[in-house]
């Protein structure tokens, strides 16, 4: 196994091709990260996932007990608290540079960060399926900071941000692999498939959620401007019919004049 203090010397552009959806997305990845605000919004909301995700793998070092785990699971973790720096700093850089605006829509559904790591459960996960799911998760981190560093083309100091932490992704998807056959080596493919379905089963609850969010607003909306006003109307009408002033319960005027 390599070792982890070398671990990454070069400043090459790393070779990470993105596949599947986010190629797909392209353009809307382009148009998301094309506006400043939301930009240095949306990095710095990357930062705290990194920092989150950066505790819970120091949390699964104090937890395994596999010493080159340990190491390796110390190094991710420092590794993730450092990403975290890196996009807060660049974050409020952006943001102190820009004329102060209420932040618009962040685009998190389809452009996150390192998702995965905000999923993570460490006290619930073995090693082989702690490896498995980190494997996965980073794998997606890598690809989709591979494209968010293609389409910013205009700013160069967020490019080189993802540049640089993409090399220490592409560090946390290999290791974790390698890893994972190493403490699993029979099993480590069906672990890999559950992680899969895991993963898939978080997207399908993302998404119903976030539908259940956009039908609620619809419907909501409709209720307020077309049945709400039918109710209001007939119960203007009825309010016309009524008698004025005071009535018995067979709906014959009466007036104040006496106690009685
Ligand atoms: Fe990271
Ligand atoms: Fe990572």
């Amino acid at each position: 196994m390599r070792d982890l203090e070398t671990q990454p010397a070069s400043t090459k552009p790393i070779h990470i091709r993105a596949t599947g959806v986010d190629t797909v997305l392209k353009p809307l990845h382009r148009w998301v990260w094309s506006d400043a605000h939301r930009c240095a919004h949306k990095l710095l909301r990357f930062a705290e996932t990194e920092a989150d995700g950066g505790r819970d793998i120091a949390q699964a070092a104090e937890r395994t007990g596999d010493p080159l785990l340990r190491r390796l699971y110390l190094r991710h973790a420092m590794d993730e608290l450092r990403h975290a720096d890196m996009f807060r700093t660049r974050g409020r850089v952006m943001l102190a540079a820009l004329p102060r605006q209420v932040a618009g829509a962040e685009a998190n559904w389809f452009a996150p960060g390192e998702r995965g790591l905000d999923d993570l459960h460490v006290d619930r996960e073995k090693d082989d399926t702690l490896l498995a799911f980190l494997h996965l998760s980073e794998r997606a981190a890598a690809m989709r900071f591979a494209v968010y560093r293609e389409v910013l083309t205009k700013d160069r100091e967020t490019r080189e941000v993802f540049e640089s932490i993409l090399r220490d992704e592409a560090f946390h998807m290999n290791y974790t692999r390698k890893q994972l056959e190493r403490v699993s080596p029979r099993r480590h493919g069906l672990r890999l498939w559950t992680a899969r379905l895991h993963r898939v089963w978080k997207v399908y609850l993302r998404f119903a959620a976030a539908f259940a969010s956009v039908m609620g607003a619809i419907i909501l909306t409709v209720q307020y401007f077309v049945v709400l006003p039918v109710f209001a109307w007939a119960a203007k009408r009825a309010a016309g019919r009524e008698a004025r002033g005071w009535t018995d319960a067979t709906g014959r005027a009466h007036t104040l004049g006496t106690q009685y």
